[in-house]
C-alpha cells in the first residue's frame, strides 16, 4: 500500500508508485500541460520515487480516481527550505491544485516544520501566477533565460512563502 501524505474531504495525496508512472507521463506530456512543465523519462521519475531527498506524489479525488500529480525535493535541506517542483492537474478549475495547496502547505509548515516552501514556474504559463498568488504565494522575481529544453531559453519566475507568512495567514484562518 502507498503511504498516504494527507487527506481531505477533496482529495487524497499518496506516494507516487512505479505502475502510477504511465497516469503520470501522459499526464505530463497531455496537450494542456506540456508546454508548462519538463517532459521526464520513466527514469527520471523513477529517481525521484526512489531518491531520499525528493517525494514524487500522487493525488486522487473524492471518487479515488487520480487527477494528478506533484513533486517536490529539498526534503533534507540544511536552510529548511523545500521545492514544489511540480504540480499538474488533469481536471482543472475544480480547485484540485488549491486543495493541493493548502494541504501541502500543512505538511510543510505543520508537519515538518520547515521554514520556506518555494517553487518557479515558466514565465510563459501566464495564468499561473495568480493561481499561486491566490494560495498565498509571494514572487520572488525573475530568473532571465534559466533553462536550455527544446532549442530554447527558457525564462522563469520564482514565488515563495515563509513561514511567518503561512502561520500569519492560513493557520489563522482556520481559527488557531
Ligand atoms: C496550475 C494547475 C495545477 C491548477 O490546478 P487546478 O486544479 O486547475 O486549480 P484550481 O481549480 O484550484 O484553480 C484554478 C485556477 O488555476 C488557473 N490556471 C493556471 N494554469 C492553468 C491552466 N493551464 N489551465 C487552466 N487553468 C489554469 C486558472 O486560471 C484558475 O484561476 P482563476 O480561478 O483565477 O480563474 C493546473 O491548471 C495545471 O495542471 N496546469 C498545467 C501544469 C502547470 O502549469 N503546473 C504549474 C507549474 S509546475
Amino acid at each position: 500500500m502507498a503511504k498516504i501524505l494527507k487527506s481531505s474531504k477533496k482529495i487524497n495525496i499518496r506516494e507516487t508508485q512505479e505502475k502510477d508512472l504511465e497516469f503520470v507521463i501522459k499526464l505530463e506530456g497531455d496537450v494542456e500541460n506540456k508546454d508548462n512543465v519538463f517532459q521526464y523519462t520513466k527514469d527520471q521519475h523513477k529517481d525521484i520515487i526512489e531518491g531520499n531527498d525528493t517525494l514524487h506524489l500522487i493525488i486522487t479525488n473524492e471518487n479515488n480516481k487520480k487527477i494528478g500529480y506533484a513533486i517536490t525535493a529539498g526534503l533534507n535541506s540544511k536552510n529548511k527550505s523545500i521545492e514544489l517542483k511540480r504540480i499538474v492537474i488533469s481536471d482543472k478549475n475544480n480547485g484540485y491544485g488549491s486543495e493541493f495547496l493548502r494541504l501541502f502547505k500543512e505538511y510543510v509548515f505543520e508537519e515538518l516544520h520547515f521554514h520556506k516552501l518555494w517553487l518557479d514556474f515558466f514565465l510563459s504559463n501566464k495564468k499561473v501566477e495568480a493561481f499561486y498568488t491566490r494560495n498565498g504565494f509571494i514572487k520572488e522575481g525573475v530568473i532571465r533565460d534559466r533553462y536550455f529544453y527544446k532549442d530554447k531559453y527558457i525564462t522563469i519566475v520564482v514565488m515563495s512563502i515563509l513561514e511567518e507568512d503561512y502561520y500569519n495567514t492560513d493557520y489563522n484562518r482556520k481559527g488557531n
